[in-house]
């Protein structure tokens, strides 16, 4: 018998929740297959999507890594199972790709070997995968990956993660422009200190976001989508940033920032129109084909 399981790409961030908020689009996402195997140990017997530059090594690779923690735990290694991985985002994008293989991974070998844990309590697997690609802990593409929604984490390294509620006619529009952003390098140029008022600010914003979210109040989450500490540096790795923020709130956009470390960049929209309309201001500033892999419309 064997698994297919989707694991979807993530918006980390969402502007004002730097390494505490995320959310998941529909697509793109990754594959995985599980399936049981005679011989003992984990494999992984095939890579596609990845240009070659994922490594077959189970020890080396995100999604096996998770799977090997969780079976490790469960005193289960030597338990024969073979994996393939279909990659179907791109690297290096914002959009939590290393985080979709590691919860995949965790995810499909759970199911197959009947679902002994729960969702909630894969976290900690997937997260371990996840942390040995980007070398970083924080669970805001890995916890809305998982869980679905939109996820607030209270406490990266104790992982107290909530669900938020999503308001009904929340979507996304969300655009890759073509270049790559190494996440390290993207965490690197932020400040270590900031400055006290930007902090009052930031909280502010994050917890007028929460609220909006939870009463459905469009108005409170277009005036809290603000970052003042991410945001004012990292737009510098990503030409035309501004530009692609103008086009998206004449569209008539809740709010706009970057996802995750970028480059891809997200609109928050009231309405899937709105959200098509905003996408394609966009990817127009950003060269992007709309309908290519590059523009994604989503609910949240
Ligand atoms: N919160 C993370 C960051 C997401 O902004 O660096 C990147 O994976």
């Amino acid at each position: 018998s064997e698994v297919i399981v989707f694991a979807p790409a993530t918006v980390a961030n969402v502007a004002c929740g730097y390494d505490v908020l995320g959310f998941a689009i529909d697509e793109p996402g990754d594959y995985i297959v599980a399936r049981h195997a005679d011989k003992p140990g984990l494999r992984i017997t095939a890579i596609t999507g990845d240009d070659g530059k994922l490594p077959l090594d189970p020890e080396k690779n995100t999604a096996t890594v998770a799977a090997l923690d969780l079976l490790h735990h469960l005193g289960m290694t030597d338990r024969g199972i073979e994996i393939e991985i279909h990659k179907r985002m791109p690297f290096g994008s914002g959009l939590g790709s290393s985080a979709a293989s590691a919860v995949a991974g965790a995810y499909a070998v759970n199911k197959l070997i009947g679902e002994p844990l729960s969702k909630m309590q894969l976290l900690p697997f997937a997260m371990t995968g996840e942390a040995s690609a980007d070398g970083a802990w924080h669970a805001d593409n890995v916890g809305p990956c998982l869980l679905g929604g939109i996820v607030f984490i209270r406490d990266n390294d104790e992982l107290d993660v909530a669900q938020l509620p999503v308001p009904k006619n929340l979507w996304a529009a969300v655009v890759h422009p073509d270049i790559e952003i190494l996440t390290k390098v993207a965490r690197e140029i932020l400040p270590k200190d900031i400055p006290l008022a930007n902090a009052t600010q930031q909280i502010g914003n994050l917890g007028g976001l929460l609220c909006g979210l939870i009463q459905s109040d469009y108005g409170l989450i277009s005036r809290s989508i603000h970052d003042v500490i991410a945001e004012p540096r990292r737009q510098k790795l990503i030409p035309d940033f501004y530009k692609a923020k103008r086009a998206a709130m004449a569209a008539g956009a809740l709010g706009f920032s970057i996802s995750g470390a970028g480059p891809s960049v997200f609109a928050l929209c009231e309405g899937k129109e709105i959200a098509e309309e905003a996408g394609e201001a966009i990817a127009k500033v950003f060269n992007a084909i709309p309908l290519s892999n590059q523009v994604h419309i989503s609910p949240v």
